[in-house]
This record gives structure tokens, C-alpha cells and sequence, in this order.
């Protein structure tokens, strides 16, 4: 039987935090670009082990990866204290990555990863959490519809010579 674990991650995961941002963020987004070095120089920005590292370092940001079978197949990352324009909480928190590799979906990885984020809301005691997700990603949105959250607002996010509108949605905690 499939083993599905996930652990909090820390300093030791960095190198199997920034190959799988890398990999996910491709898997998800590059088929949508026009010009692949746009797809490029955003991966190497964003995934590099400096950047990874700096993030593992911020006390506010939280890690988990998930493992099938002892092999890391996706990872999400929150970060406690973010208000946005749109979002004013008193414990808002926001969620900045959920992601798990294309060959893993669909066998309740995502949903695993999920239960200990809320975990950490509760004991954080969050009163707020939001994301942005592209209008088009409908099985991410479908998942969090599900998970109670709702959209608010919808914004243009520009990499490169592409533009992509997103959702933002909001989740409340009692
Ligand atoms: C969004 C994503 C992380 C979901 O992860 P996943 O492992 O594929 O999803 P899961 O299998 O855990 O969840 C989906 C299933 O759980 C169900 N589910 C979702 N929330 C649930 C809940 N609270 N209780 C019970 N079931 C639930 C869904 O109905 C779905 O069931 P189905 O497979 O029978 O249709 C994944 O699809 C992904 O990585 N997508 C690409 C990256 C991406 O777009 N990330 C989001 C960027 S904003």
C-alpha cells in the first residue's frame, strides 16, 4: 500500500524544496508562455538555492513536503502575518505555494498537505488565509472551492512579455 508522509520542512530540505518549486512551477505554468526564456529566467529567479534559503530563514514562512513512498512528490509553503490590499485579517496568513508533482495528482497528496497547513492555522490561531491562483487552473481553484475558500478580487500578473489574471481567494477561520 501507498505510504503518504508529510514532514515540516527545515534547513536540511533546501536542495528538495528548490528542485521541486522548480519542477511543479514548470510542470503548471510553462506550456502557457509565448517565449521560453520567459520561463526560464523566472524559475532561475525564484527556485534558486539563495532564494529557498532566505525564505527557510523568514520565522513567519512555514514548509512541509510530502512523500509517497519516501519519494518527495510535492511541497506547499505558508506564510504567517501577510496582509495584501484586499485581505486585512488580524492574523491573516497567506498561502504562497501548494504544489504536487503532475505524475502524484489525484491520490490525495495535495489533500494530506492540506491537513497540516490547517494544523498550523489553527495553532497559529489565523483568522484569515488567501492565495492567488490563475482564472484557468481549474482542478487548484475546484480544490480550494472545496476547502471553503471564495474569490475576492482578480489581478494582472506580468512575467516577461506574458500577462496572467488571477484569482484571489480567501479562506475564514473561526
Ligand atoms: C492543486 C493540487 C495541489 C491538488 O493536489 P492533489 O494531490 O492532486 O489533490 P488531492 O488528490 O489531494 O485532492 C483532490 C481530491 O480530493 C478531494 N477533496 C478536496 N478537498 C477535500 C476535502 N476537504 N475533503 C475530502 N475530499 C476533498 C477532491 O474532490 C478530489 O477528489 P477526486 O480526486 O476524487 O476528484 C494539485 O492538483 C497540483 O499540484 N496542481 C498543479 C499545481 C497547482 O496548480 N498548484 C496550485 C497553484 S495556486
Amino acid at each position: 500500500m501507498d505510504l503518504i508522509k508529510i514532514k515540516q520542512a527545515d534547513k536540511n530540505d533546501l536542495e528538495v524544496l528548490a528542485l521541486l518549486g522548480r519542477i511543479t512551477w514548470k510542470e503548471t505554468f510553462a506550456s502557457l508562455f509565448r517565449r521560453k526564456e520567459d520561463v526560464a529566467n523566472y524559475i532561475d529567479n525564484n527556485f534558486s538555492i539563495s532564494i529557498i534559503k532566505s525564505f527557510l530563514k523568514n520565522p513567519n514562512a512555514c514548509f512541509w513536503i510530502a512523500y509517497l513512498n519516501e519519494f518527495p512528490v510535492g511541497y506547499a509553503k505558508i506564510e504567517m502575518h501577510v496582509d495584501s490590499n484586499l485581505v486585512k485579517g488580524k492574523n491573516a496568513c497567506k498561502l504562497h505555494n501548494f504544489y504536487v508533482l503532475n505524475d502524484f495528482h489525484s491520490m490525495k497528496i495535495g489533500l494530506q498537505l492540506w491537513n497540516k497547513i490547517l494544523e498550523k492555522v489553527k495553532e497559529q490561531k489565523c483568522d484569515k488565509m488567501w492565495l492567488s491562483v490563475l482564472h484557468t487552473n481549474d482542478k487548484a481553484i475546484q480544490f480550494y472551492k472545496e476547502n471553503n475558500f471564495y474569490r475576492v478580487s482578480d489581478f494582472n500578473f506580468e512575467i516577461g512579455t506574458d500577462s496572467f489574471l488571477m484569482n484571489i481567494m480567501v479562506r475564514e477561520f473561526k
